[in-house]
């Protein structure tokens, strides 16, 4: 089993434990306090069937009592009026301030999970079982809760930190090919913040990451782990260096927005917005032509898109840049790498030189 620990401001800190099957033996449990032996765990339908029986039984046999609430499974689903469904069906059961949530899911039901821990009897303790990949290398770290509303993504939430996160990589084995590819996305990512060490690590071992060996993804997922929650210790709160997880993310949830919700993944859409903030760089002369090759190859070995097949109107791409949070003036502000660990922050492009690269990154409709 691998620990890491996620220090905060105030003495406040939380563990996140990996292993390659931590639901099937429980000594750990007994060094993790919880407020109370009483407890909920927040499922949707799908990953429900498959491990609420088991997590359920497990911390009955550390004398917990948890129920299993369960909500529908889709990002479409992550919205105000399951939040108080939810609600409802807390107080139903009886809980109470001491009560505590273990979300279970991927990052649909950690993200709607922890909104209503954080707003729930003015919040209750919640942990996080991540069982997306996903979720088990960002979206599960860092406190960052949310749900979506008509007008777009995650635009209502707090932020909330876990008292624990609980990853078992066994889960992995039932993740479909795509949504476990797109995980892989983040981790990419992750790796070229990091350094080019990382990055070596992910192409030596590209076999077994495939092929979900759970050696090295339990080393995969920590260092990815590890990275976040060094970003996160520094800016709890995203007052800056937490931009520098966006790489790949602006022009990302532009395409996500403009080819509309549900077309494209996430991942599927990072991967391509990596490929045209590279070609950012490399216009803008801070990176260079290896560097933007090196990415371009450690995305086609792990099977991720570098383009989008779907057609993007300029129009609703423009109007989907321009609502991200990063806009300044009539610039938009990047993260970009000069290289494989040398992010840089907030640097500001000229949206003209955004769409002239679009037509390598999809099929661009006037
Ligand atoms: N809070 C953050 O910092 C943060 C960061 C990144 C993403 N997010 C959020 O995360 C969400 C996306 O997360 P996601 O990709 O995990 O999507 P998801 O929760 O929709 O999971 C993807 C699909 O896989 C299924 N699934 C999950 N685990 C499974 C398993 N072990 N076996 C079989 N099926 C499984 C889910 O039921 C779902 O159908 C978005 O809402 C996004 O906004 C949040
Ligand atoms: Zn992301």
């Amino acid at each position: 089993m691998r620990e890491v620990v996620v220090s905060l401001s105030e003495g406040r800190a939380y563990k996140v434990l990996v292993d390659a099957s931590l639901f099937s033996w429980s000594d750990w449990l007994c060094g993790v306090s919880f407020p109370s032996f009483c407890g909920v765990i927040l499922t949707n339908d799908r990953v429900g069937e498959l491990y609420a029986p088991r997590v359920q039984e497990f911390f009955a046999h550390c004398g917990y009592s948890v129920h299993v609430v369960t909500i529908p499974d889709g990002e479409e689903y992550k919205n105000l009026r399951v939040v108080e469904e939810v609600y409802h069906k807390l107080l139903a059961l009886g809980l109470d301030r001491k009560s505590f949530l273990l979300t279970l899911g991927g990052g649909v039901v950690t993200d709607l999970g922890g909104f209503v821990a954080s707003t729930f009897l003015r919040g209750i303790a919640y942990y996080q079982i991540p069982t997306s990949l996903l979720a088990q290398v960002d979206s599960s770290i860092g406190g960052k809760t949310g749900v979506n509303l008509e007008e777009g993504k995650n635009l209502v939430g707090t932020f909330y930190q876990p008292l624990g996160v609980f990853i078992d990589l066994s889960f992995l084995d039932t993740l479909p090919e795509r949504e476990y590819r797109e995980g892989l996305a983040e981790v990419v990512k992750t790796a070229l913040l990091e350094g080019e060490e990382f990055v070596d690590f992910l192409r030596i071992h590209k076999e077994k990451i495939v092929e979900r060996e759970k050696g090295i993804l339990e080393e995969m997922v920590t260092r990815a782990i590890t990275y976040k929650k060094r970003v996160v210790e520094e800016d709890e709160k995203e007052k800056g260096l937490r931009s520098v997880l966006n790489y790949g993310h602006t022009i990302g949830h532009a395409l996500e927005r403009a080819t509309g919700y549900g077309v494209l993944r996430h991942g599927e859409a990072v991967s391509v917005g990596m490929r045209g903030e590279a070609l950012l760089a490399l216009r803008i002369g801070i990176s260079t032509e290896r560097v933007y090759r090196l990415q371009e190859d450690v995305l086609k070995e792990f099977g991720l898109p570098l383009r989008v097949s779907q057609r993007v109107e300029i129009a609703e791409f423009l109007s989907a840049l321009r609502k991200d949070k990063k806009k300044e003036g009539g610039r938009i502000r990047f993260t970009l790498l000069e290289r494989p660990g040398k992010p840089l922050l907030g640097i500001e492009v000229e949206e003209e030189m955004v769409l002239e690269i679009l037509p390598e990154i999809c099929e661009v409709q006037q």
